[in-house]
């Protein structure tokens, strides 16, 4: 299933943002976010951390990997791919598809690297954008959880 979103603004795209965090603040999901860099990608994680009530202040784990957050209600884990590239990203497929399980959100941040290898069921967000501050968020599900993600955001 796919479903997409116009955000002229950056307040569109919280109000997208705190839509998507309440339909996955319960059982959690897995997120994969393309798009070039500025696209928005970050914007979108840190508005669904703020969403979902993390207090600490998140940042662009381009340098660290992974960043994770423990303060709200389910635990929030975000990745940043880049600085891995092909050969490194095999090497933690598999620690990956660990944070596709269980009851968490993971966000990760060019997986394009890694596609195919990627844990099966997720939501994909490409996002897209002109010389403006408007953007484009598609969304595309992989799995039964996550097209009840999609039609709840269609809602
Ligand atoms: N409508 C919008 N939606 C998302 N981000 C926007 C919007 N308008 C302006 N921005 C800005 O665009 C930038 C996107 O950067 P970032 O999220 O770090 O990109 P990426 O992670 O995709 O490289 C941020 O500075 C954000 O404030
Ligand atoms: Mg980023």
């Amino acid at each position: 299933m796919n479903t997409k979103f116009k955000c002229t603004t950056i307040e569109d795209t919280e109000k997208l943002a705190f839509k998507f965090a309440n339909l996955v603040k319960d059982s959690g999901c897995f997120v994969n976010l393309f798009g070039e860099i500025g696209a928005g990608k970050t914007a979108f994680v840190k508005l669904v951390a703020e969403a979902l009530g993390i207090k600490e202040r998140v940042t662009s784990p381009s340098f660290v990997i992974l960043n994770e957050y423990h303060s709200a209600s389910i635990p929030v884990y975000h990745f940043d791919l880049y600085r891995l590239e092909h050969t490194g990203i095999s090497t933690i497929t598999e620690e990956l598809r660990e944070y596709s399980e269980g009851r968490k959100i993971t966000f990760v941040e060019w997986a394009e690297f890694s596609q195919g290898e990627l844990p099966f069921e997720r939501i994909e967000i490409y996002v897209t954008y002109d010389d403006d501050d408007s953007r484009i968020y598609e969304f595309k599900s992989v799995g039964e959880k996550n097209n009840k993600i999609i039609e709840g955001l269609n809602y």
